[in-house]
């Protein structure tokens, strides 16, 4: 062999090896939500039998033990935790609290530094370093998800100095467990999921017209009764009203100790659990409990879900004294149970038709002024607030209560669009930011034909648009955001998590990022990585954004035309309108818009991505066409 060919095969294998490390580096570092700032290093470090952890500062040890035993299962290792001591970190993963560490970006800033030598991470105090540890799990294999050790695997973390900080100190996402009943096991893994995306915020919607959560012990049918309803299965608002005499036996409840044991899980996390007990409206739960608290009494039960809204009583009385002595009672205890500054008190949706007819409610305005029933629904929510106040809480409640007049130091939670955060803001009130066309993860992800059965839509892309500072309103005023899962149609715990990702992993980004490091292209390829982490966690997640999006469009002639795409770039869509399922040998769609050939009843689409099918088959029959005009569905 000649120089020259030794010399071009040496050239060859660097090059591999070169591209091939940049092409680690590259998929390794995959952050979610995008750090303020990443610098890449040349020198990744790789855990093994010796690596031990080091803290300093009292909060590190708690952090510290809670990084091992994320280690522990899936590394075999035995991951011990010492306080540090003396300069020599070597083999080791430093967690420091340093008091004087990035004040001025907040508590939840932390600087992850690693290289061939140690893993540090710095922080002004425990949250920012538990972000710090989030941030390090995700630059570990996917394999670290696994609980059962993992023996194929390198533990190795690419070289990397990033800097890192929240935009908003409000990253929530709620849960809707009225609906349906979701373990105090299933919330706990919950937490685990949303802190690996550093939300700190758990919203649980306890009470509801379908179901009270929440044993207090001077309301013991609150639980006793209005925690079970009759068990239905099928399409929710579809289901038959609870038959005579028929057993009330689906739902269940957190007790207090159950609760305690949540909000420590959650405290030790840094996650606040705000408890939500709503009213005036969606209280079909207490009334069923306490029937003299509605304007009408009668023999009610909880709703299974079956159409009732307007048909039956799911207001408490706004002019009975008794509903107030009771929501002191219930505040009373809830005030003590949860640590949280903030109370949420719904506020949402309350059907006032019952109001208008009752003498108590009537004589309330009376003698209050109250021009309209709007206007007796501010007077309960500033009652609420007063309540509140009086044990040391804050109140918020949906935008509603923006209706008739808010409350002097009211918190807004913005569902319905933007506007009603924008209107608080204006007068000076606080805001966090959930709107629906953005933030409710109950809504359909994909095409309605392949999802599981919701209304609406709101897909990855709409969730990535979600960017809650509107134009000209204060940003101090807007706290931050949330995703809302409601779970009329989630019976199951999976279900919650699959509605959940990945579009919470959207929220997160909205909530955590800078603005300008925010993009699309880029965060489908995080999500794509952080797919192989769901899938070790046995996390269930879906995969909508690979469906192909069926749209109908008019033409001059009034013919409907059909277009496809697709969320995410890069994918072919083929289809076929002959009854045979598309694969990448059928007709490509090239972006011209397709006529419906005579006689066709349905179009097939599939997505493939280099010759591989990677989204769902949809079979859309062409008359629905016509319903999908200028909508994503
Ligand atoms: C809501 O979605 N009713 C707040
Ligand atoms: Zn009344």
């Amino acid at each position: 062999m000649n120089s020259r060919v030794v010399y071009c095969a040496c050239m060859l294998v660097l090059t591999f090896f070169v591209n091939r490390d940049l092409f680690a580096q590259k998929q390794e570092i995959s952050i979610i939500p995008v750090p303020v700032q990443v610098e890449q290093g040349n020198k990744a470090f790789t855990i093994n039998s010796k690596t031990s952890i080091r803290t300093q500062g009292a909060e590190a040890t708690a952090i510290g033990d809670m990084l091992a035993a994320y280690l522990q299962a899936p590394t075999g290792y035995p991951m011990p935790v010492k306080a540090q001591s003396g300069r020599n970190t070597r083999n080791s993963i430093a967690l420091v609290v340093d008091p004087t560490y990035q004040v001025s970006h907040g508590e939840d800033a932390y600087r992850l530094q690693v290289d061939g030598k140690s893993i540090k991470i710095t922080a002004s105090s425990g949250p920012g370093l538990f972000y710090g540890v989030q941030t390090l799990m995700q630059l570990l294999p996917p394999t670290i998800e696994g609980t059962q050790p993992v023996t194929n695997s390198a533990w190795t973390v690419p070289g990397v100095d990033i800097t890192d900080y929240a935009r908003f100190g409000w990253r929530g996402l709620m849960l809707d467990v009225s609906r349906h009943f979701f373990s105090k096991d299933f919330l706990k893994r919950y937490i685990d999921q949303m802190v690996r995306y550093k939300f700190n915020v758990f919203h649980i919607h306890l009470t509801d017209d379908q179901g009270w959560r929440i044993a207090l012990d001077r309301y013991p049918e609150l639980t006793e009764k209005g925690a079970w309803r009759v068990p239905r299965q099928g399409k929710w608002w579809s289901f038959q009203p609870p038959q005579p005499g028929e057993a009330a036996t689906y739902g269940g409840y957190y007790t207090k100790e159950d609760m305690r044991e949540i909000i420590q899980y959650a405290t030790e996390r840094f996650v606040t659990i705000v408890p939500e007990i709503n009213s005036p409206g969606h209280s079909l739960a207490a009334i069923t409990a306490y029937p003299e608290l509605a304007c009408v009494e009668d023999d009610y039960h909880v709703n299974p879900g079956s159409r009732f809204y307007g048909q039956v009583c799911n207001a408490l009385c706004a002019g009975n004294e008794k509903t107030f002595e009771f929501l002191d009672g219930v505040f009373t205890e809830i005030a003590e149970l949860f640590p949280s500054e903030y109370i949420h008190v719904g506020g949402d949706e309350a059907f006032r038709g019952y109001w208008q007819e009752c003498p108590k409610c009537q004589k309330r305005m009376e003698e209050h002024g109250l021009k309209n029933v709007e206007e007796l629904q501010s007077y309960f929510i500033k009652r609420l607030e007063k309540i509140l106040h009086d044990k040391g809480k804050r109140l918020i409640g949906w935008d509603e209560i923006l209706e008739g007049g808010l409350a002097p130091d009211a918190t807004v939670m913005s569902w319905r669009g933007m506007a009603g955060g924008i209107e608080a803001a204006k007068m000076g009130h606080q805001v966090i930011m959930t709107p629906n066309r953005h933030a409710y993860l109950d809504l359909y992800q994909g095409d309605p034909l392949i999802e599981p059965e919701t209304y609406s839509m709101l897909r990855l892309t709409q969730v990535y648009d979600f960017e809650p500072v509107p134009e000209g309103i204060d940003p101090k005023l807007i706290l931050g955001g949330q995703g809302n899962l409601w779970a009329e149609s989630v019976p199951t715990e999976k279900h919650a998590e699959y509605m959940t990702w990945p579009r919470g992993l959207a929220v997160a980004e909205a909530l955590w990022s800078p603005k300008d490091r925010r993009d699309w292209n880029g965060f489908v390829e995080r999500v794509e990585h952080h797919f192989a982490y769901f899938e070790e966690a046995d996390v269930h997640y879906a995969r909508s954004m690979y469906d192909a999006i069926i749209m109908g469009v008019k033409n001059e002639q009034d013919s409907i035309l059909v277009e496809l795409t697709t969320e995410i770039e890069g994918l072919d869509i083929h289809y076929t309108f002959d009854e045979t399922d598309p694969g990448t040998y059928s007709p490509k769609y090239n972006g011209q818009l397709l006529e419906v050939p005579s006689g066709a009843s349905q179009i097939k689409v599939r997505t493939f991505r280099n010759g591989k099918p990677i989204g769902r088959q949809i079979n859309c029959p062409v008359k629905e066409l016509e319903g999908r005009i200028g909508s994503m569905i």
